[in-house]
């Protein structure tokens, strides 16, 4: 945990520059270092030490170093400019990736997001047998990056072969260059129906030879989807043929399309992927309808939302309702998969000569950072109702008159204004 603090530390204050022409000046691209906290999983044959199914993982915190990320930076000087030091009190094993060709994906925005104490999750494992190759994945909450980097056989490793045991071992640093990224702006989304959603994966680095695929994930089942041109899911045109861009668009959102998409890429024999969630949520249409019968009844309705849970509440001038028992309906599933639920309510009739009761239904759902609430007023009995329409038709009778005395005053005015 101290360890990971003064990693947070380090990072914040810790920029390395080799071509920065002036620390002050906004929008000059310069190289820097980032460093993350990042957990080393090992997949392995359990073989003797008894795992489960006869594979076992092991986990271990280390430190991700990626060299020469190339961020434009906006304003604001960057004071200590040094190069990383491991600290002679780091435990862990540093993965040294070097950017040796195409861009780092996000760069500023990984920078600055353990600064700003964002949830980063960081994964890095071996993609092959042989240790050569590894795979990096950087997760936030609004982008994720996946690295493959290659190690360089020789750094100082001694006999040691590249691989497994030596991370138990006191600290060491592990060399690689990034050979390429696939990265996604939107990892997770949250999408109202009927909107045209974009779920972006890119690959930078050498897109020649890539092979790019969707699957789509839900309820236990996985499928391949064949994005067509002209179908409501395409994806970028020229994704298979070299530009590195395989994001796919989904026209019309419907509550079908939600589950985990798969960006699948493959070069050569090796397959990196993206994991994007697609979530749907629709907010309710609130109504109120009030029906009478021996007692009246109000019915407060949640139309055409997504997903299920909603949840109501009633006051009655502003204070939550206690005495009386709301009564839910069960859900109704419309065809395109969203909901109904009602709430009913019956309420007494106010005494003659009392005010008009106010009642309001609030409702609160995952697509509504604000409950929705409308309000009913319960009418008065009879004998009141005929007393206020007198006093609303006398009062009308009031304002008409007063507006035609006004009128005629204007169109006096405007004649002798015309003279
Ligand atoms: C740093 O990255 C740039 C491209 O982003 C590359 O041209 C340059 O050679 C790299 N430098 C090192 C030392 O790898
Ligand atoms: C749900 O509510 C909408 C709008 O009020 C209505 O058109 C639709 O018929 C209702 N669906 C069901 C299944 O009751």
């Amino acid at each position: 945990m101290g360890d990971r603090s003064l990693l947070r530390v380090a990072l914040c204050l810790t920029l390395h520059t080799s071509w920065m022409l002036s620390a002050a000046t906004s929008g000059v691209p310069r190289a820097v270092d980032i460093v993350l906290p990042c957990m080393h999983v090992l997949m392995e044959d359990a073989g003797g030490r008894g795992g489960l199914g006869g594979m076992s993982f092991s986990r271990e915190e280390v430190t991700l170093l990626i060299r020469n990320v190339t961020v434009t930076g906006e304003g604001g000087e960057l004071d200590p400019i040094t190069d990383y030091q491991p600290s002679k009190d780091t435990k862990t094993t540093i993965f040294q990736a070097t950017v040796t060709s195409s861009p780092l994906p996000f760069a500023d925005r990984l920078l600055h997001a353990d600064c700003e104490g964002l949830d980063i999750s960081c994964e890095l494992s071996p993609l092959s047998p042989s240790g050569l190759l590894y795979i990096t994945h950087i997760r936030l909450p609004e982008f994720s990056i996946t690295m493959v980097t290659r190690t360089e056989p020789t750094n100082g490793m001694e006999e040691d072969p590249i691989g497994q045991d030596h991370l138990l071992s006191d600290k060491s640093i592990i060399s690689m260059t990034v050979d390429l990224c696939l990265s996604s702006s939107t990892p997770s989304q949250l999408t109202p129906l009927s909107l045209d959603v974009s779920l972006n994966c890119e690959l930078s680095g050498d897109p020649e030879g890539v092979q790019a695929e969707w699957h789509l994930q839900k309820e236990g089942k996985g499928e391949r989807l064949f994005p067509e041109e002209g179908s409501r899911v395409t994806m970028e045109p020229g994704a298979l043929s070299g530009r590195g861009d395989a994001s796919l668009t989904i026209r019309a959102v419907r509550v079908q399309d939600e589950g985990t998409y798969i960006c699948a890429v493959t070069l050569g024999e090796h397959r990196v992927h993206q994991i994007l969630q697609l979530q749907v949520r629709e907010p309710p249409r609130v109504t109120i309808i009030q029906t009478e019968g021996p007692e009246l009844t109000l019915t407060c309705s949640s139309d055409c939302y997504y997903p299920l849970d909603v949840e109501f509440s009633w006051l009655l001038r502003g204070e939550q309702i206690t005495h009386a028992d709301p009564v839910t309906s069960s859900h109704r599933r419309n065809s395109d998969g969203t909901y109904n639920l009602s709430i009913h309510l019956r309420v007494p009739t106010p005494p003659t000569g009392a005010l008009p009761d106010t009642y309001t239904c609030t409702v609160s759902h995952a697509s509504l950072p604000e409950p929705i609430t409308v309000t009913t007023s319960v009418p008065l009995p009879e004998v009141s109702s005929g007393a206020l329409g007198y006093i609303i038709s006398s009062l009308i009778v009031l304002i008409t008159t007063a507006f035609m005395f006004r009128s005629r005053d204007g169109v006096r005015e405007a004649r002798e204004g015309g003279r």
